[in-house]
């Protein structure tokens, strides 16, 4: 059997209640990662396992330091010959962040996969044990190698990439919006139809040794009538970028563009995503004539993390408009 470690930072899938019928009011990440191993029996047929309790939060309360430090562990455990794959269990909330973060920073072809639930280890019928046993087969598969890290629930694979939740309780949450799963695991065997095509993990020129925090991003949303009052906040707070959750294509007022330039005549550098959920954000020609880095099809959470990353190499806005076409 192969061998897959289990690294755990809490959320639903180590959640509990009182109550087994409460989806709501429960706890995040109270169950530690070995009681909830040993309670799925079945797991121990397919991969010789075993855990570390990285965190035990809710995944609000990721932080980079977190993400540092597991993206490190990660790096260390998939660089040993006797680890196989690694597996990490989430809270759902802020799953696609992490996923999104450890696929341009994993070095590895191994098999990453991110799980967690949307009810807590109590209810009357968890989704936490199928989850994790589906995240432990294709941890162990050949089939989820070299595919940048993967994100499991509901009997689905994601490309950490494209996933977000898109619904606050069912479990059916996690999606790739109109570019559709990787695939489906279905009586322990995963099956793929797609792959990833942009730049990931091995193939990815980021790299975390040596940073010990990002330059601060914030992302603003925006709205009818905005004023740009919470943008120059963030530019006077001394932030290094800025994603905008444009309109449409990624579009803005005339007053968004002016504070905008001023703000990234500054040195921060501005991101144009979008708040429609889907598509690609486009370039409204050369530099000259818009200054701002196109977002692609990223969301302003993904967006601010790839921006982030790309701060650590340069702030020049045309290198940075050639990252978020790659990543
Ligand atoms: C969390 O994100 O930690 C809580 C919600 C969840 O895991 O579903």
């Amino acid at each position: 059997m192969k061998n897959i470690v289990i690294l755990a930072t809490g959320g639903t899938i180590a959640g509990a209640s009182s109550d087994p019928t409460d989806m709501v009011g429960y706890y995040a990440g109270i169950v530690p990662i070995a009681e909830i191993v040993e309670n799925i029996e079945p797991l121990k047929n397919i991969a010789n396992i075993t855990t570390e309790q990285i965190a035990q939060i809710d995944s609000a309360d990721m932080d980079h330091k977190i993400w540092f430090y597991l993206a490190e562990r990660i790096n260390a455990l998939l660089n040993q010959s006797d680890v196989d794959g690694v597996v990490v269990t989430h809270g759902t909330d802020t799953m696609e962040e992490t996923a999104y973060f450890l696929n341009l920073v994993v070095k590895s072809q191994k098999p990453v996969v991110l799980v967690g639930a949307m009810r807590p280890s109590t209810a009357i019928s968890p989704d936490g044990p199928m989850n994790l046993y589906n995240a432990v087969i294709l941890a162990v598969s050949s089939d989820a190698w070299g595919k940048g890290v993967l994100v499991s629930l509901n009997d689905t694979i994601n490309s950490s990439r494209e996933v977000t939740k898109t619904n606050t309780a069912l479990q059916d949450t996690f999606k790739a919006p109109e570019l559709g799963y990787l695939g489906y695991i279905v009586d322990a065997h995963p099956h793929f139809y797609r792959m990833p095509t942009r730049k990931h993990t091995y193939l990815s020129e980021f790299a975390i040794e040596g940073i010990t925090e990002f330059p601060q991003v914030e992302i603003i949303y925006g709205h009818v009538n905005d004023n740009g009052i919470l943008a120059k906040a963030a530019a006077d707070a001394g932030v290094k970028g800025l994603v905008y959750a444009g309109l449409g294509n990624g579009n803005m007022s005339q007053t968004m563009q002016d504070t905008f330039q001023k703000i990234q005549d500054q040195g921060v550098v501005v991101v144009r995503s979008t708040r429609a959920g889907n598509g690609v954000v486009t370039r409204n020609g050369s530099f000259a004539e818009d200054p701002f880095v196109a977002a692609d099809n990223l969301s302003p959470q993904k967006a601010r993390i790839l921006l982030m990353l790309a701060l650590t190499k340069t702030n020049n806005a045309r290198e940075i408009q050639e990252l978020f076409w790659t990543y």
